[in-house]
């Protein structure tokens, strides 16, 4: 367990499990312009050889999730998303730095990710971690046409890594 320095309190990280769907999907409300239903959602639940999904808990209530979807070897981060009142604390920190500790156990060697090219606190997050642009999709958010960054990861496992890893979670 990890302690959020911001607040001085464990955050908690776990497997998402059905009966947190409705929670993850209220939380993705107030961040997203529009939310994936809870049928894809639960889809993607009970896949561990290709799916992590991991929910962080503040006081036993849910304030973050983030997920993993394994392509082949390459990790493709599909979601970070924390409660707006509890961003800025560490808790996306925790989450991402998970997934990448997940993509090192697993082999894999790439993780890659979509963001909003306006998401300059996500871009900022993943760039601490390693996360490098290598291009953009234009118009790829159907919901306003925005183009999304497209950020990789290259080394995953590799000492460089590693190191990142330590230095971005360390802080929290
Ligand atoms: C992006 C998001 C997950 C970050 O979560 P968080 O818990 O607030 O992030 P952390 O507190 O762990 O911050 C870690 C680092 O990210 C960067 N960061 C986070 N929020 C930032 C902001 N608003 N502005 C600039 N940098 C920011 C900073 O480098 C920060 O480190 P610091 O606090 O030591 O400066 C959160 O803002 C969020 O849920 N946004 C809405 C959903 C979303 O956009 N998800 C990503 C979709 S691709």
């Amino acid at each position: 367990m990890k302690t959020v320095p911001a607040v001085g309190a464990p955050v908690r990280l776990r497997p998402m499990v059905d009966a947190d769907v409705d929670a993850v999907l209220a939380l993705d409300a107030l961040v997203h312009p529009t939310t994936w239903s809870p049928e894809f959602v639960r889809s993607q639940l009970g896949l561990p050889g290709s799916r992590t999904n991991l929910v962080a808990e503040l006081y036993g209530a849910l304030v973050g999730h983030a997920a993993l979807l394994v392509v082949a070897d390459e990790g493709h981060v599909t979601s970070v998303a924390v409660a707006p009142d509890h961003q800025r604390m560490g808790i996306g920190r925790v989450l991402l730095a998970a997934l990448c500790r997940d993509a090192e156990h697993r082999g894999l060697v790439a993780m890659t990710l979509e963001v909003r090219v306006s998401n300059a606190a996500a871009i900022a997050l993943y760039r601490r971690f390693g996360f490098a642009p290598s291009g953009v999709r234009p118009g790829y958010y159907a919901d306003d046409g925005e183009d999304a960054l497209i950020m990789w990861i290259h080394d995953v496992g590799k000492s460089d890594f590693k190191a990142r890893l330590d230095e971005a979670a360390g802080h929290g």
